[in-house]
C-alpha cells in the first residue's frame, strides 16, 4: 500500500493573504476574508491552505519582517479570526499550513531592542553582530538579497549586524541554543492551535559561516541579475550545520502528530535534497522550485524531472511548485495556452503540488504603474520586484472584481471582467475548470495521487515537444501527453492496449478512446488511462 499520508497525497494551496479577500473596506485583504473563501478551496478540491505571514510587523516587507510571532497583526484582524479560520478550514477539510520566518525578526521586535541595547545586553548574542573590518567598513562582502550590502553599522556600540534582507529584517543567531528554543515555543504556539504544519521561510539561510568568510566571486555574474548573485552564497547560506536545526523544528512538529514542514529553499537538485536530512529526519518537504527556474521546453523538463527523481533519497517524497509570491506568474512567464498544460503538469507529477492563489484563473502579468509599487526590493533594484504576481484575487464582476469595495492596494488585471471565478465556474472551457478536473483526477486516482513515476522515451521528431510519462498503482496505469509546442503531434501509443482520454487541456475530448495513435493539437495535454488498468 502507498502512504497516503495528508500532505503527500493531497495538494496545497498558497494565500498570499493581503491579496484574497478584503472583509474590513480597507483594501487589503485580511483573515475574515479567508474564511469568508474556503468554500472557494474546498469547491477547487484542494487539501491545505498555506497563509504568508500575517504576524505583526512594520510590514517593511509585508509581513516577512515579524515584531510578534504569536500575535495577528491588526491590519490583518485578531487571534480570534485566526481561531474562527482555522475552526471553518477543519470544518471542510481543509488543513492550514503558517508561514514561520525564523531567520530574521522585524527591527521592531523586542528581542532585537534588547540586543541592540549595548554589547553587554544578554541577547546580545541572540543576532548576529561583528566588529567591522580594519578599514571600519562591513565586516565582510556579504550581500542583501534586496540590494546593497548585508551589514548595517549601529552607530551607538560601533558594530555591524547582519541582515540577509532589508536592514528592517536583522538575521537571528541559530547557533544560540536560547534563539532555538524560544523559536520552538513559536511552533508549539501555533501547534496548540490546531495548526497542520509550517512553511519555513528561507530554512537554508538559518546558519551561517562560522568564520564569517567572504563569499567567492560569482563568475557568471550577468549585469541584468539583482546584485546579491555578484558572488556564490556558499558561506552566507546553505553551510551543512542547518540540517540538524531544521531536524530540531521538525521534532517539535512530530510531538503533535502528523504535521508538516515545508522548508522553503532555493538550491540546485543536489543541494536541495540533502534538506530531507539523514534518514529523513529534517523538511519533509524541502520545496522543489525547479519548474520556476528551467526553460519551458518538453526536454528542458522532461530532463529536470528525470533528474529529480533520481535525486531523492529513498522515501523522500517530492513535490512541485510552479508559482509564489516571489516569482513570475506562470500564466505570464508562458502564456495562457502553455499555462494549462503547465497546470496538468503540475497535477499530474509524482509529489506534492503546490498551487498559488489566482493561477486557477490563468491570472498574468499585471504592469504596475511607478507610483503604485509597493515592494522595497522594487525601490532598491528595479526590475525585480514582486508586486506584480501579488495583485488582488478576482471573483466577480463587481467593483474591484470582489476583492474590495475599496481600491486594492494594488491593481488588477485588466481583463477583470471576465477572468474572474464567478465569469469561469461554469465555463467549460475555461481554465478554472481544467484546475477543477485536474484536482478530482489526482483525487480520484491513487496512480496520479500517490502512484509511481516513470518518463517515456519519444523518437526524436517528437522528443523536442512533447513530455511523456506514465503514473501507475497496482492495476492502473495513467500515461500523460504534454504538447510544449505550437505544432500538431501524432504521438504513437506503440500498439499494446486502447486508451482512453480522461482528460485533456482542450475541452470535449474526455472519453475518446485512441490505440496506435494519439494526435495532439498545439499547446495540448491528455491525460489517459490504460484500458486493461481498473
Ligand atoms: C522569502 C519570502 O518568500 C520573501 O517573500 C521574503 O521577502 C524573504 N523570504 C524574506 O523573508
Amino acid at each position: 500500500m502507498p502512504d497516503t499520508i495528508w500532505w503527500k497525497s493531497g495538494t496545497v494551496y498558497q494565500v498570499y493573504p493581503r491579496s484574497f479577500q478584503d472583509t474590513d473596506g480597507d483594501g487589503v485583504g485580511d483573515l475574515a476574508g479567508i474564511t469568508a473563501r474556503l468554500d472557494h478551496l474546498a469547491w477547487l478540491g484542494v487539501d491545505a491552505v498555506w497563509i504568508s505571514p500575517f504576524f505583526r510587523s512594520p510590514m517593511a516587507d509585508f509581513g516577512y519582517d515579524v515584531a510578534d510571532y504569536c500575535a495577528v497583526d491588526p491590519l490583518f484582524g485578531t487571534l480570534a479570526d485566526f481561531d474562527a479560520l482555522i475552526a471553518e478550514a477543519h470544518r471542510r477539510k481543509l488543513k492550514v499550513i503558517l508561514d514561520f520566518v525564523p531567520n530574521h525578526t522585524s527591527i521592531e521586535h523586542p528581542w532585537f531592542a534588547e540586543s541592540r541595547a549595548s554589547r553587554t545586553s544578554e541577547k546580545r548574542d541572540w543576532y548576529i553582530w561583528r566588529d567591522p573590518a580594519p578599514d571600519g567598513g562591513p565586516p565582510n562582502n556579504w550581500l542583501s538579497n534586496f540590494g546593497g550590502p548585508a551589514w548595517t553599522r549601529d552607530e551607538a556600540s560601533g558594530q555591524y549586524y547582519y541582515h540577509a534582507f532589508l536592514a528592517e529584517q536583522p538575521d537571528l543567531n541559530w547557533r544560540n541554543p536560547d534563539v532555538r528554543a524560544a523559536m520552538h515555543d513559536v511552533l508549539r504556539f501555533w501547534l496548540e492551535r490546531g495548526v497542520d504544519g509550517f512553511r519555513v521561510d528561507v530554512i537554508w539561510h538559518l546558519i551561517k559561516d562560522e568564520g564569517f568568510r567572504d563569499n567567492p566571486a560569482n563568475p557568471d555574474f550577468a549585469a541584468d541579475r539583482p546584485g546579491i548573485e555578484r558572488f556564490s552564497q556558499v558561506y552566507s547560506c546553505d553551510r551543512p550545520e542547518v540540517i540538524e536545526v531544521i531536524a530540531g523544528m521538525r521534532s517539535v512538529l512530530r510531538e503533535y502528530g502528523e504535521r508538516v514542514l515545508i522548508g522553503e529553499i532555493y538550491l540546485p537538485i543536489e543541494r536541495l535534497v540533502a534538506y530531507y536530512g539523514p534518514d529523513l529526519t529534517a523538511a519533509d518537504l524541502p520545496f522543489n522550485f525547479q519548474l520556476l527556474e528551467t526553460p519551458w521546453r518538453a526536454d528542458a523538463v522532461a530532463a529536470l524531472v528525470a533528474e529529480y527523481e533520481a535525486a531523492l533519497p529513498e522515501g523522500g517524497w517530492p513535490n512541485w511548485v510552479l508559482g509564489n509570491h516571489d516569482r513570475p506568474r506562470i500564466a505570464a512567464r508562458v502564456g495562457e495556452a502553455q499555462a494549462r498544460v503547465a497546470a496538468m503538469l503540475l497535477l499530474t507529477l509524482r509529489g506534492t503540488p503546490t498551487l498559488y492563489y489566482g493561477d486557477e484563473i490563468g491570472l498574468g502579468h499585471v504592469p504596475i504603474p511607478a507610483d503604485r509599487v509597493r515592494d522595497p526590493w522594487e525601490k532598491n533594484e528595479p526590475g525585480h520586484g514582486r508586486d506584480p504576481v501579488r495583485t488582488p484575487m478576482q471573483w466577480d464582476e463587481g467593483p474591484n472584481a470582489g476583492f474590495s469595495p475599496a481600491e486594492p492596494w494594488l491593481p488588477q488585471t485588466a481583463d477583470l471582467e471576465r477572468r474572474n471565478v464567478d465569469a469561469m465556474r461554469d465555463d467549460s472551457r475555461s481554465i478554472l475548470t481544467l484546475y477543477r478536473r485536474l484536482l478530482s483526477l489526482r483525487r480520484d486516482h491513487a496512480a496520479l495521487s500517490v502512484g509511481g513515476w516513470r518518463g517515456l522515451p519519444l523518437a526524436p521528431e517528437h522528443a523536442a515537444e512533447i513530455f511523456a510519462y506514465e503514473r501507475f498503482e497496482g492495476a492502473e496505469t495513467v500515461r500523460i501527453l504534454l504538447n510544449f509546442g505550437g505544432s500538431e503531434q501524432a504521438v504513437p501509443l506503440e500498439g499494446g492496449p486502447a486508451w482512453t482520454v480522461l482528460l485533456s487541456t482542450r475541452p470535449g475530448r474526455a472519453g475518446e478512446i485512441a490505440r496506435d495513435v494519439l494526435p495532439l493539437a498545439p499547446d495540448e495535454g491528455v491525460v489517459l488511462r490504460a484500458d486493461s488498468s481498473r
